[in-house]
């Protein structure tokens, strides 16, 4: 994980009573129609958990993965005691968590923070382990994030993040190309928000 001058305890203890992303429930909101049953949820880069809690109230099992002990502390003391069996917190680099097969990966604005030498393999290693059927979501920053001048983070042109979802069934390819409040200071925001479905058994996904 990238040496980031970002102190994420603090920011995840900031956040840690904010709603659930609705790019998250409109990916469920899919899901549920197509009549899927919750499942087996990763949670990469969890923070405090608003949107594991999330998956956790539908029924879902969720591994949540982060670096930041004080946000998975946050994360399990939140968890209602009926949901905290299907609750498994894992304190590490999500680059190197061995990805269970499942059926949503979820990474808010966590995946900008992927090593970038760890970066392909790890992408790919995910998509793998999603079941047919299953979905990833979440959020790619652009060229133009403020977030770009703090070293390690991964950037994408729209291109280069289109080509990461080839092979996938686009649901949301939400752009953000603006300014936003963030971390107390109006933030240049370049950001693609997505959900991809990985296809049907039988129709093999090709790495990029
Ligand atoms: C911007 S916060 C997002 C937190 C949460 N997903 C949310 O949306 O509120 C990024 C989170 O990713 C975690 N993180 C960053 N890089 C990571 C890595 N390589 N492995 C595991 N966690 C990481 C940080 O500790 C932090 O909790």
């Amino acid at each position: 994980m990238p040496e980031a001058p970002i102190d994420w305890s603090a920011f995840n203890r900031a956040a840690r009573s904010r709603p659930s992303r609705e790019l998250l429930r409109r990916t469920l909101g899919c899901m549920a129609i197509e009549g899927r049953p919750p499942g087996v949820a990763v949670d990469l880069g969890c923070g405090a958990g608003a949107d594991s809690l999330e998956l956790l109230r539908r029924g879902w099992l969720v591994h949540a993965v982060d670096a930041s002990s004080d946000s998975l502390d946050l994360l399990k003391a939140a968890a209602e005691p009926e949901s905290s069996g299907r609750l498994h917190a894992h304190l590490q680099a999500y680059e190197s968590f061995d990805v269970p097969a499942c059926d949503l990966i979820w990474a808010g604005y966590s995946l900008p923070f992927c090593h970038p030498q760890a970066w392909p393999v790890f992408w790919q290693r995910a998509v793998q382990a999603l079941r047919p059927g299953g979905r990833i979501a979440g959020d790619l920053f652009g060229t133009r994030h403020a977030f770009g001048s703090e070293g390690d983070v991964l950037l994408f042109t729209e291109a280069e993040a289109r080509a990461l979802l080839a092979g996938l069934e686009v649901e949301a390819f939400d752009i953000e190309d603006g300014h936003r409040p963030s971390g107390g200071q109006i933030t240049r925001w370049h950001a693609f928000g997505f959900a991809a479905r990985k296809p049907a058994a039988g129709v093999a996904w090709q790495t990029p």
